[in-house]
């Protein structure tokens, strides 16, 4: 059963990924189920940042499709190559966009949202979905966000 996550109030970025990426650990664990999985991970980064979207999108036939998340609705399907996150899956790498208006084919599923940051989630070296963080405030994600987001996907089991 899901317990309570602790929030720090610390303006620390990195103490609060540190205090929380083992209460995800644990939250992960013995659970099996894909999608509580990721639905815990997008409420947990959620309530500890508040930042204004968090999901997931999973890689279906060809697509991505949009998986678990938190925030407003957002587009459902995003093909190989397109926007951020499809840019994401092709190129196999974490993203960190400053300015959305900067990026060329950037899919706004909200005007609200101004920087983006998306990190690609892998299974046996292969692309399984990317997880998506967006902001209402420019240049909100660095490369802190980047390595503790991505340590984070880690913790994900496609079994
Ligand atoms: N902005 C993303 C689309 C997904 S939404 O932000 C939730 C993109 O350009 O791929």
């Amino acid at each position: 059963m899901a317990e309570d996550l602790s929030i720090t109030a610390s303006t620390d970025k990195t103490v609060q990924y540190q205090l929380l990426i083992p209460q995800i650990a644990s939250l992960l664990e013995g659970e099996s189920d894909l999608v509580a999985n990721l639905a815990n991970i997008c409420a947990a980064l959620k309530e500890q940042f508040k930042w204004f979207w968090v999901g997931f999108y999973l890689v279906k036939d060809n697509e991505l499709v949009l998986g678990p998340f938190q925030g407003p609705v957002a587009c459902t399907r995003i093909a190989f190559g397109r926007g951020v996150c499809g840019t994401v899956w092709k190129e196999a790498k974490t993203l960190i966009v400053p300015d959305v208006d900067g990026f060329p084919g950037h899919i706004a599923c909200s005007s609200l949202s101004r920087s983006e940051i998306v990190v690609p989630l892998f299974c046996n070296d292969k692309i399984a979905g990317v997880l998506d963080v967006d902001s209402e405030n420019l240049s909100q994600f660095d490369n802190i966000d980047a390595k503790y987001l991505e340590q984070i996907v880690k913790l994900i089991s496609f079994k």
